[in-house]
């Protein structure tokens, strides 16, 4: 499967996705994810900075609200347009464009960062991108990136719960077998039963690097790793969003910084 391909999936999934991530139902996203993604990024006010496979924008508005120049894109032109659309509502001076992550349009050394929210393990070839990023970043700038974590998202994954019906485990397997695309369903389950009932379940194609492939690509790439993150929701949040208690058991999401040395 080619990177067309990819984008062909995701813009069938955007007109549902855009809808239930914009009536709050990522919730992930919204208050453990991003998050911590914000948390660890260095302060971007006054740089120019790239948001790889920007969706809907959510993450690439609040970039630009931490006062970033920023410049933003997808594969999916259902999404750029609804990105857009925001952008026309609310002025946050974006420029968003269709691309792929694969081949950027963009010059050599034209971003002070660049950043990609859930993105990359949803392309073909993550050693290509992270090469294109590498590219566009002028020496001693960053990429942060977010990914599902490789370890827990294995072509088999099943929570186990106890009798009361908490999670307390998951089982995993398959982790070394690779899967160059095939289409895995998918839904915002925190949506009520009869929203989630509206829309065709999203499909998604899986490519699953292992860890070990991740952190090799971000070298060869020529990146510095500077940190990694394992967004773990805290006492305060799952009290206040109870369906974030299974990304406590074991990390959901895995977040990489990478340098460009000088
Ligand atoms: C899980 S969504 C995340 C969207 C957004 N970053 C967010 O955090 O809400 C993955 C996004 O990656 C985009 N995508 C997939 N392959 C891509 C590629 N080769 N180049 C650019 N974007 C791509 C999809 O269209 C989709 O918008």
């Amino acid at each position: 499967m080619n990177d067309q391909e990819v984008g062909e999936y995701w813009n069938r999934n955007a007109p549902a996705w855009t809808t239930l991530a914009r009536a709050g139902y990522d919730v992930y996203r919204n208050h453990l994810n991003t998050p911590a993604f914000f948390e660890l990024l260095p302060p971007v006010a006054g740089l120019v900075g790239l948001d790889i496979g920007c969706g809907e924008g959510y993450n690439t508005r609040l970039l630009a609200q931490q006062g970033a120049h920023v410049k933003a894109l997808d594969i999916a032109p259902a999404f750029v347009e609804a990105a857009q659309q925001a952008e026309a509502a609310e002025p946050l001076g974006i420029q968003y464009q269709m691309g792929s992550a694969a081949a950027l349009p963009f010059e050599a050394a034209a971003f002070d960062f660049a950043t990609s929210f859930m993105c990359l393990m949803d392309v073909p070839n993550p050693p290509l991108a992270l090469q294109e990023a590498f590219r566009v970043l002028r020496p001693g700038g960053f990429l942060q990136f977010s990914i599902s974590h490789p370890c827990f998202t294995t072509p088999h994954r099943r929570n186990l719960r106890d009798a009361q019906g908490q999670p307390y485990a998951v089982e995993v397997g398959g982790y070394f077998e690779y899967q160059h695309g095939q289409p895995e369903e998918w839904m915002f389950h925190a949506a009520p039963a009869q929203e989630q009932a509206r829309h065709a379940p999203f499909q998604v194609p899986v490519f699953n690097l292992t860890m070990s492939q991740w952190v090799n690509a971000i070298v060869a790439a020529g990146f510095t790793l500077e940190a990694l993150q394992e967004p773990c929701p805290t006492e305060e949040q799952m009290a206040r969003h109870p369906f974030l208690r299974k990304a406590r058991v074991v990390p959901y999401f895995l977040h990489f910084r990478c340098r460009k040395p000088l």
